[in-house]
């Protein structure tokens, strides 16, 4: 085996660097949102997911290869018992540059003012409506005031940046994008709308029929907002507009209309420890058995995965007219 470097970066067969590594570190989810999962979701038994220790590992082994930016996911990352202390663990890593969070904001009432003092730097958090039924609806068993208390919980605790995500369904709540605007420049934080991705087969809705695209969103804002392009990045795939006049940037994730996967920059750790290289297809390489075959090994961990660029495919193949090709749900890799 060739000794490695320290800082050996990722980097894929076209060219483009991976300093970006997004981890769900659980399955579970007290939501059962409907682009997500299906109502009847088995979750996955413990011996299959990754224990505490053996997600630090492989953090540290990314962070030793150049990644920068560390995204904890789920499910819902935060109803993992022990998921703040491998936070505190995680955000020690002198390397990182960025430890940052997605949740449902259910358990941020409690938890945001210790997630903030473990060193996580941003917090994005799904809010698809403003209206209670609606998101029982979405959600099937979320309360929207949890939430919304959530949200002032993260903006009283301090993040550097707050963002909501929605994800954007025609004629569920795409008639909701302006409110959802006017809500984040009121509280001075960000939003994203995001097209659905045909991930594992959902049950509620047609996922053709529920399409409503970034360009229909922005004719739709541009009646009440002065939405300006703005060059600002956070390194993933939102592109960003300001809202004249206020501190808060809109942002749009157009798998469908605006392919962004030519400066795709990242890899996901799904819950059971394969090392996933595209959230649209399935090439993936098993790190579980790596680690557990190699106690301690980390020379051989860290070939592996920089041997794994080598598959990183060109781009996703979603295509919302067909049944979902890729059968795993949101849920084991939280986007
Ligand atoms: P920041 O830019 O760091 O704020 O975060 P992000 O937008 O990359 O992450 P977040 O977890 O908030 O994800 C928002 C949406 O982007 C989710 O629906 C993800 O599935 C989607 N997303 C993130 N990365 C990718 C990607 O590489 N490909 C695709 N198709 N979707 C992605
Ligand atoms: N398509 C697009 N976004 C999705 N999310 C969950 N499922 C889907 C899907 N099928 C979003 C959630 C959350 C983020 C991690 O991914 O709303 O904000
Ligand atoms: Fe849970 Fe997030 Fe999936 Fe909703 S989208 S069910 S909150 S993991």
């Amino acid at each position: 085996m060739t000794h490695l470097p320290p800082s050996t970066p990722l980097i894929d067969r076209f060219g483009r660097i991976v300093n970006y590594l997004r981890i769900s570190i659980t399955d579970r989810c007290d939501f059962r949102c409907l682009y997500c999962m299906t109502e009847d979701m088995t979750f996955l038994p413990r011996a299959q997911v990754l224990t505490l220790e053996e997600i630090y590992t492989l953090a540290k082994a990314f962070a030793e290869l150049g990644v920068k930016k560390i995204r904890i996911t789920g499910g819902e990352p935060l109803v993992r018992k022990g998921a703040l202390e491998l936070l505190q663990n995680i955000g020690r890593i002198d390397s990182l540059s960025e430890l940052v969070i997605t949740t449902n904001g259910s358990q941020l009432e409690t938890m945001a003012a210790s997630l903030q003092q473990a060193g996580v730097k941003r917090v994005n958090i799904s809010l698809d409506t403003l209206d209670a039924d609606k998101f029982k609806a979405i959600t099937r068993t979320g309360d929207l005031h949890r939430v919304l208390r959530g949200i002032q919980a993260a903006k009283t605790a301090g993040f550097k940046r707050i963002k909501i995500n929605a994800v954007v369904l025609k004629d569920r709540n795409h008639m909701e994008v302006n409110d959802l605007v006017r809500f984040a420049v009121d509280n001075g934080i960000d939003i994203s709308f995001i097209e659905e991705m045909p991930l594992g087969v959902v049950n509620r809705h047609n996922r053709a029929d529920a399409y409503y695209s970034s360009d229909l969103i922005k004719a739709d804002l541009a009646r009440n907002f002065d939405l300006v392009a703005s060059p600002e990045k956070t390194g993933g795939p939102s592109n960003y507009f300001t809202v004249a006049g206020s501190q808060s940037r809109v942002g749009f994730i157009s798998p469908h209309s605006e392919n962004f996967c030519s400066t795709c920059n990242r890899v996901r750790l799904t819950v059971e420890g394969r090392l996933l290289l595209c959230l649209g297809n399935e090439h993936s390489v098993d790190l579980k058995q790596v680690i557990r075959n190699n106690p301690g090994d980390m020379t051989m961990l860290k070939q592996t995965i920089i041997d794994a660029m080598a598959i990183k495919p060109e781009k996703h193949e979603f295509n919302i007219h067909e049944q979902p090709v890729i059968l795993r749900y949101m849920n084991m890799t939280g986007g």
